[in-house]
């Protein structure tokens, strides 16, 4: 009798055993399911973000400018507060030197790069995708009454077409009319309006007062 008994303990024991590691199967199973399903919302919402991303500009302006003395930069950045724009910094991959501005210098680098219409200095700043941009102002100071050739390396490298392009300068005095117009043929695309140029002391108001004439 006792063998019986003990033998009847063992096999409910083993089966108590084999139902519990059944139970626990189960629940792992339902564990890396769930998983799974995380997984798979995870990865369905990253194209998603990426997208909001890529295209979540939509409608923006832009303000890219190029600023050697810090001029342009400053009514760049007064565009940028009015309009609610974002802005883009055109640095040179070989920065300007003092020696390398002075004008009265027919050897200095921007005297022979302004001598020559088809140089391109290169870009240092990291590239910037116009796509989600329906509007750019583009900023640059006027050196020997164009525009430094950097924005020619800028304007070449980018996709304008469909987009409103407002280009604006700062100068001790020369127009902007020749500047604006070798980079509309430059750019190659794009609804160019009528250039702005600005004085290095240009209040907010004239700026706001440009702005709210476009
Ligand atoms: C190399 C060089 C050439 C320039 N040529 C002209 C010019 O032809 N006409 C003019 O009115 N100002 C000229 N300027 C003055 C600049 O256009 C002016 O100082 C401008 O506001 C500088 O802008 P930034 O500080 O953004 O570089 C020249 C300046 C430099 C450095």
């Amino acid at each position: 009798m006792k063998r019986i008994i003990a033998l009847l303990t063992a096999v409910v024991l083993i089966l108590a055993l084999a139902g519990c590691a059944a139970s626990n199967a189960g629940s792992q199973t339902a564990t890396q399911a769930e998983q799974t399903t995380k997984a798979k919302e995870n990865a369905s919402e990253a194209p998603k973000a990426t997208n909001e991303t890529t295209t979540g500009n939509s409608g923006k302006a832009l303000v890219a400018y190029f600023s050697a003395t810090g001029t342009t930069k400053g009514v760049a950045e007064q565009i940028a507060i009015a309009t609610g724009a974002d802005t883009y910094e055109i640095i040179a991959a070989q920065p300007y030197t003092s020696d390398d501005l002075n004008y009265n210098d027919s050897n200095s680098r921007s005297t022979k790069e302004q001598n020559d219409k088809t140089v391109r200095p290169a870009i240092g700043s990291e590239t910037i995708d116009l796509a989600g941009y329906d509007t750019i102002y583009i900023g640059f100071p006027i050196w020997w009454g164009e525009e430094p050739r950097i924005m020619d390396t800028f304007v070449e490298s980018g996709d304008f077409s469909g987009k409103t392009v407002i280009p604006f300068c700062t100068s001790g005095g020369s127009s902007i009319n020749t500047a604006a117009e070798n980079l509309k043929i430059n750019a190659g695309g794009g609804d160019w309006k009528d250039g702005r140029r600005f004085s290095a002391d240009v209040s907010r108001a004239e700026i706001e007062e440009w702005l709210n004439t476009l």
